[in-house]
């Protein structure tokens, strides 16, 4: 089984003022989570067991919008970093899904997919590339939609699981950090659109979420 990164319920990051955070978010974060530069070297052995696994077969990677496209972009130049410098490789392609399931900091309970069509996948090795996992109900939908099209092997990366009581026990097949059960931004997630232009992933104060609250 996948094991993440683990940050345990009592760790609390670090204390913001020691990083670069913009001005225009400095009232809105309690500390910084998981700092940029952890991702990446966390990223860089993902793409290493990622290419270990499904590297002897064309590959599409699939990014799920928009929360993923931070992690999508850093961890395929890694993946082709390893394309370019090892005796074995193949092409990548690259396809792109939109889904949308959140309103402030709760699911909606409807899941929106936009604009994917999905034939790109058949016979290939399908890595879906996603930014959270917390109930795994929007990946299930999301497989079921892939499997359709008969691809020959999916698997599917998550920078992120949460650790929630609620969970059904979805678990994906590779993991960045497992976290505790709080309201994450940065690092191209977001709350109703903000803070996908910080670097970090940082946890949101109280008084943000009333700020940039929808109704
Ligand atoms: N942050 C941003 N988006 C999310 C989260 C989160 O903690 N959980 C599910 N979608
Ligand atoms: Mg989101």
């Amino acid at each position: 089984m996948a094991h993440g990164l683990q940050i345990r319920d009592e760790q609390s990051g670090y204390n913001k003022n020691l990083f670069c955070i913009p001005k225009h978010y400095e009232e809105d974060l309690e500390r910084v989570f998981i700092p940029h530069g952890l991702i990446l070297d966390r990223t860089e052995r993902l793409a290493r067991d990622i290419m270990q696994d499904m590297g002897s077969h064309d590959i599409v990677a699939l990014c799920v919008l928009k929360g993923g496209y931070k992690f999508f972009a850093d961890l395929l130049d890694h993946i082709k970093a390893l394309n370019q410098n090892g005796d074995k490789s193949v092409p990548i392609t690259v396809d792109f899904v939109r889904i949308k399931s959140y309103c402030n900091d709760s699911p909606t309970g409807k899941i929106s997919f936009v604009g994917e069509e999905l034939s790109t996948l058949n016979g290939k090795n399908v890595l879906v590339v996603e930014d959270i996992i917390e109930t795994g109900r929007t990946m299930k939908a999301l497989l079921s939609k892939i499997k359709d099209k008969k691809p020959r092997m999916v698997k599917v990366v998550s920078l992120l699981v949460k650790r929630t009581c609620q969970s059904p026990g979805y678990r994906p097949d590779y993991i960045g950090f497992e976290i505790p059960d709080k309201f994450v931004v940065g690092y191209a997630l977001d709350y109703n659109e903000y803070f996908r232009d910080l670097n970090h992933i940082c946890i949101l104060k109280e008084n943000a979420k009333e700020k940039y609250r929808m109704s």
